[in-house]
């Protein structure tokens, strides 16, 4: 019989998550207030056609408007006919699982406990450091632009770099239209930050949660908001939930295939001054199948500070966020345990 482990820290390679135990080890356990409900509520959230964004003026005017309030209400929309193909969805999918099935000993070549490093593999937020171990493994890259990262990207499995490339090319162009409409709902016009969305940063975070023999003792990734202005989440199972912010109750974000999936980030409440508050997600687990997501974080460039839009400040709307760049949030999360609740956003908030 194994015998139970629990102490508080694991090494790489020797995680519950990528050793299949059939127990949960104590530190993965999460306390009991904070556990997720095995069979929760669907969300009721926004799907966004965005065939409308390209098609005559009315169309696109009606869908902007729908994005605006999906972002003012929930912070989150999901949107189909958003014109990348099955096939590459699919491709990246196929590449990550497979990332993850590789031998302990070709993922820990990328293995970094340093959140500054722009490739990668992790099995908590920050391996060794963290109180609360997540059910996740995770590998991180930079994306943007591609010709600086992809020779840094793994080479195991074979098509890895090619298929993630094009996933990555595509899902950009996507979020920077995201972002143009997104911009275009507050009132900024469409081209507003566009330069710096364009030489901004894309950091993918390729998520694996394996089964897990107590899913409901657990947690895939905890509460958070992300940092982003945008982030466009690409799974291929269900998993992902986000709080019901009227009846203050976790929701399950329903599977709709070839859906992807937009968290508004940090970056676009200070943009917004507010208007539009960064959604608060987490990750729950299943014991049956793996479940693998892909998080495209964008934001503006490392050294970027991100402030709120002069015109939506005046008498009556004080500016409530102090500036930030992307830099600023990897120094705080160096500091800071965010599975601990301390949240980003909070220190940007400027306190009347
Ligand atoms: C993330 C994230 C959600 C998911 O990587 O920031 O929230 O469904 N992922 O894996
Ligand atoms: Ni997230």
């Amino acid at each position: 019989m194994e015998k139970k482990d629990s102490s508080s820290s694991f090494t790489i390679g020797n995680s519950a998550q990528e050793r299949s135990w059939s127990y949960v080890p104590d530190c993965y356990v999460i306390p009991s207030s904070n556990r997720p409900s095995l069979t929760p509520e669907t969300a009721n959230v926004p799907v966004i056609d965005f065939s409308r964004l390209r098609q005559d003026a009315t169309q696109r005017a009606n869908a902007i408007k729908e994005i605006g309030n999906a972002c003012h209400q929930v912070g989150f929309f999901q949107i189909v006919n958003h014109g990348i193909c099955q096939s590459i969805l699919d491709g990246a999918l196929s590449v990550a699982s497979d990332f993850f099935k590789l031998p302990t000993e070709e993922k820990v070549k990328f293995m970094s406990n340093d959140v500054k490093k722009p490739v990668r593999y992790g099995t908590s937020l920050k391996d060794g450091d963290d109180k609360f171990q997540f059910w996740r493994v995770f590998l991180k890259h930079y994306a943007h632009p591609l010709s600086d990262w992809i020779h840094l990207w793994p080479k195991n499995p074979p098509h890895y770099r090619e298929n993630m490339g094009k996933y990555c090319k595509e899902v950009r162009k996507l979020a920077l239209e995201v972002m143009g409409a997104i911009n275009e709902s507050l009132g900024l016009g469409p081209g507003y930050l566009s330069n710096q969305m364009e030489d901004g940063m894309q950091v993918m975070a390729v998520n694996c949660y394996p089964p897990c023999p107590n899913p409901e003792l657990a947690l895939g990734l905890p509460p958070h908001s992300d940092y982003t202005c945008l982030s466009i989440v690409l799974q291929n199972s269900a998993g992902l939930e986000v709080i019901d912010k009227r009846e203050g109750k976790w929701k399950l974000i329903p599977e709709v295939h070839g859906a992807l999936q937009v968290h508004i980030g940090d970056h676009l409440e200070v943009l917004s001054n507010g208007l539009y508050k960064s959604v608060v997600h987490r990750a729950i687990l299943n014991s049956e199948r793996t479940r693998i997501s892909i998080a495209s974080l964008h934001s503006m460039g490392m050294d970027e500070k991100m402030g709120t839009a002069e015109e939506l400040v005046d008498d009556q709307h004080p500016k409530n966020y102090k500036e930030s760049s992307f830099r600023d949030f990897l120094d705080f999360l160096c500091k800071n345990d965010i599975a601990e609740g301390k949240n980003f956003i909070d220190k940007l908030k400027i306190k009347a």
